[in-house]
């Protein structure tokens, strides 16, 4: 019934849309409203189409996973000039470049779309999926160390996460080979990859009275944390690339730089400043933005405020004080008002 429903609108956004530039506003769409990602994209055919009309389950699960990796985003670029906002006003315009920005935040979306599913695999949700079970026979070379043990425990699924991923954000750009998509693509598979590479054993024992004659091992995937820092640093080292010469590629821009590994990030138009509002850039500017004054780094009043300075004032906050534990068990505190020094940019 649900998909059925979603028909006129489609025509009628295939009417009402010029889609010349339908491929970078359904980007943009993905952060902006995933539900309108479905409606936007060409949903006759193909994977992604076929998520959208034939699996709701799945494609909620998606819809969260876009929601957590913007949220992680927001948390990385917190003290950023560009704080990952997800107003449409400023989004919309950051992912219709191919900055650094735009390329940490496809990072994420992939990253958010794996990490979700795969936790959903592992939950029993039904979306077609089933544990990962992994023989140790079957131990390849360029597969991380197994720990001693058996590797028959259900672990979870990061190549049906990774699948679904790919399904609905890679194979629509498939027979494109701009810088771009390259650059797009590239990033997915770099946020993709921040949670296969750093999947940690987890082993069980089994046996009678703990003695560990038999060891159950399965591979458990990091924090949706881990894998935004691991991103964010990434994304403090991005690679600048040029298109190659055989126009299905791209080079770092320096000749000396190294080429950039499948888990680094890239991109290649260079970031604007967004010191001032601007709408063309979607930047609003970082006057009132809270900065520190005692750090040198991205979120230093130096920084964040781009020179301009800053204010400060003092604000009471209230804090737990005096905690005391009473018998049994809880834990009584008294509520203490304090002073901050809160420094804004002007
Ligand atoms: C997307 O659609 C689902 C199901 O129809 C709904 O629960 C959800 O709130 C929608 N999300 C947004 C952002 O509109
Ligand atoms: C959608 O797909 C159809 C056929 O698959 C194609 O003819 C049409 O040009 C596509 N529309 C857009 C906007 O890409
Ligand atoms: C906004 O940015 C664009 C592109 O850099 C620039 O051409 C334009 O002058 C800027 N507008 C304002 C009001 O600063
Ligand atoms: C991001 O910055 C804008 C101002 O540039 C501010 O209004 C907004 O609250 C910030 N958002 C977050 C999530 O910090
Ligand atoms: C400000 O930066 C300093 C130095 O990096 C740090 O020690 C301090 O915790 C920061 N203060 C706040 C409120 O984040
Ligand atoms: C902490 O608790 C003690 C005992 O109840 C009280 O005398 C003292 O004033 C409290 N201190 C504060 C800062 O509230």
């Amino acid at each position: 019934m649900h998909t059925v429903l979603f028909v006129p609108a489609v025509y009628l956004l295939l009417i009402l849309t010029p889609f010349s530039n339908s491929w970078w506003t359904v980007g943009s769409y993905l952060v902006m409203d995933p539900n309108q990602t479905c409606k936007r994209a060409n949903w006759s055919r193909g994977k992604m189409a076929d998520i959208c009309n034939n699996k709701p389950g799945l494609l909620n699960q998606i819809t969260k996973g876009i929601a957590l990796g913007q949220t992680e985003c927001q948390y990385q670029f917190r003290y950023r000039r560009w704080n990952c906002t997800t107003s449409r006003r400023s989004i919309k315009k950051v992912m219709l470049r191919d900055t650094r920005e735009t390329g940490f935040v496809n990072a994420m979306i992939a990253a958010g779309i794996t990490f979700q599913v795969t936790r959903a695999c592992t939950k029993g949700e039904q979306i077609g999926c089933s544990c990962s079970k992994r023989k140790k026979k079957k131990n390849k070379k360029n597969r991380p160390p197994l720990l001693e043990g058996e590797w028959d425990g259900c672990g979870e699924n990061i190549e049906f996460g990774i699948k679904k991923s790919k399904d609905f954000l890679d194979t629509r750009y498939r027979k494109r080979s701009d810088m771009k998509t390259l650059v797009k693509l590239h990033n997915y598979v770099a946020g993709r990859l921040a949670i296969k590479k750093c999947m940690v054993p987890v082993c069980k024992c089994h046996g009678l009275s703990g003695s560990c004659t038999l060891r159950t091992c399965t591979r458990k995937m990091p924090t949706f944390r881990e894998v935004g820092n691991r991103l964010k640093e990434r994304f403090d080292g991005a690679a600048k690339v040029i298109a190659g010469n055989d126009g299905q590629s791209f080079m770092p821009e320096g000749e000396t730089i190294k080429r950039p590994g499948r888990g680094d990030l890239v991109y290649s138009e260079e970031s604007p400043l967004y010191c001032v509002p601007n709408n063309t850039l979607g930047s609003f500017g970082t006057q009132g933005r809270i900065c520190n004054d005692t750090s040198q780094g991205e979120e230093g009043c130096g920084i964040l405020c781009c020179g301009r300075g800053y204010s400060t004032y003092t604000e009471e906050i209230r804090v737990n004080c005096n905690c005391t534990f009473k018998y049994c068990c809880e834990v009584q505190c008294d509520t203490c008002k304090v002073n901050k020094r809160v420094n804004i940019c002007s």
